[in-house]
């Protein structure tokens, strides 16, 4: 029998999506899952598609089966699981076999399962999947970080499987060892912020303006028409229209309001202040899941401090849904800006070279953050003005039309005690950043007071004290 293209090892909901995919591209593909029954099943399951597919029930079958140079893409569990299986795996492979870790992996560990490797060991490749199980069956992004040769053998199955945006596919080489995963985690990173702002715009139009859960999707499937279109706003719109079949109420009217999180949009806030780098929104977003996870403690802090009267007085009810869109669309620059700079800090701190028009290039479609925004994000790196997205001239434009409506509503959910985690962080993160005499003169002085710290001054070069307690 003709051997397989690739080879997959786990047959949960994001590697049978991709295996399928891979199938349906006309690839040949291997499986494999600790689950033998599980390889059956999907086997069974593949319909027309089970010619292209050889179903494993040991890993000696799966090497068998694929042609070499052997790739194996991993969709197992983070963590002990990957180090386990390539344990067992590269007994079994040459040197020019490679495998791909496709989990949301910590890059350290990327890293780290590279360098352990000998000589004689295959190859390592940590890769970023976006877009969930609908992604991985239909067009995903995908974020990959290795060597060039080993990308060179897999790009063909990848660019088949990706998402597609105008023709183009939605993977590249991101750069050496763990930068594919890396990107992934700051993708994830501005994912979390990405959401946290919009919910935090749907807190104003549910309790400062009392509007129902399908008249608030209404205005934000209008905004998909506009600056704003994405996939997060497109089913944000969807999720708000949606009944409940039980209750018959709008189904976000009964969810908990506990956020979930599984560590990677942690792990950017964290990597961000590794790196001394700015990422205020998505620490707060980061935050805001953490407080909203926090029920009791809430419910007994309302009942201490009062239930506040959330309304908000307004003379043009129209003309601030309009100023809400404006808002997102700043605070969105700025979150995407801090998220771009971590990757730059990343890139120049590991030597990677992360190509940053291309990530945002890939992130156009496939991906949870897909949006045409990310198109204008590309060409504005693309023109080479600069690296700051809020430094580049068509973000300046943007940011200087929406900023103002950002402040506006930033100021008005204040006083309405609406919490605005996110979007007052990038607003704070914007004032600070076109601030040129900010206030750290007086930190400065503090550390200097208590800990005889020094500092510069702005008339002499040199590091001084001050008189204090003289
Ligand atoms: C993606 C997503 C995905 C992530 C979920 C859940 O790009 O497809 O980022 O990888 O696992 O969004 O993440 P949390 O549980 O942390 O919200």
């Amino acid at each position: 029998m003709e051997k397989a293209d690739i080879g997959m090892v786990g047959l949960g909901v994001m590697g049978s999506n991709l295996a399928l995919n891979i199938a349906e591209k006309g690839f040949r593909v291997a499986v494999y899952d600790r689950d033998p029954a599980v390889v059956q099943q999907f086997y069974k399951n593949a319909g027309a598609l089970s010619d292209k597919i050889i179903p494993c029930e040991t890993f000696e079958a799966l090497v068998e089966n694929t042609r070499q140079p052997r790739p194996f893409i991993f969709l197992i569990k983070a963590g002990q699981p990957v180090d386990d299986e390539t344990a067992r795996l590269r007994l079994l492979l040459d040197k020019q076999d490679i495998i791909i870790d496709s989990g949301n992996s910590d890059y350290r560990d990327t890293v780290r399962r590279l360098k352990a490797l000998g000589p004689n060991d295959p190859t390592f490749v940590g890769m970023g999947i976006s877009g969930g199980a609908e992604g991985a069956r239909h067009g995903a992004s995908m974020m990959v970080g290795g060597t060039e040769a080993a990308y060179e053998r897999i790009a063909p199955v990848l660019n088949a499987v990706a998402a597609q945006y105008e023709g183009e596919a939605c993977v590249a080489l991101m750069g050496p060892d763990g930068a594919g995963h890396f990107v992934k985690t700051i993708h994830n990173g501005i994912e979390y912020a990405d959401m946290q702002m919009i919910a935090e715009i749907y807190g104003v139009l549910r309790d400062g303006l009392g509007l129902s859960a399908p008249a608030i999707g209404d205005i934000f499937a209008k905004w998909n028409e506009g600056a704003l279109n994405s996939y997060l706003i497109e089913i944000t719109a969807e999720v708000l229209r949606t009944q409940d079949p039980e209750s018959g109420q709008a189904m976000v009217d009964i969810i908990l309001d506990a956020a979930g999180q599984k560590g990677t949009g942690r792990w950017a806030a964290i990597e961000a202040q590794m790196m001394g780098v700015p990422a205020s929104a998505i620490e707060a977003a980061v935050g805001a899941r953490a407080v909203s996870s926090m029920r009791a403690e809430r419910a007994l802090a309302e009942k201490t401090y009062g239930t506040a009267d959330h309304t908000v007085e307004l003379e043009d009810q129209a003309a601030f849904i309009n100023q809400l869109e404006q808002a997102l669309l700043a605070g969105k620059i700025a979150a995407y800006a801090q998220g771009f700079v971590v990757m730059q800090a990343a890139s120049k701190e590991h030597g990677w070279n992360i190509p940053l028009a291309t990530v945002a290039r890939i992130w156009r479609a496939g991906c949870i953050i897909r949006s045409q925004f990310l198109d204008d994000i590309a060409k504005a790196f693309d023109d080479g003005e600069a690296d700051n997205l809020l430094l580049t001239p068509a973000f300046v434009e943007k940011m200087k039309a929406s900023s103002g409506a950002l402040r506006q509503v930033v100021a008005k959910a204040a006083l309405g005690e609406l919490p605005m985690p996110a979007l007052s962080a990038a607003l704070s993160y914007f004032d600070s950043f076109k601030q040129s005499r900010g206030t750290a003169n007086l930190i400065q002085a503090q550390r200097d007071f208590f800990g005889a710290h020094g500092f510069e001054r702005l008339d002499k070069q040199g590091d001084f004290h001050g008189p204090w307690g003289a």
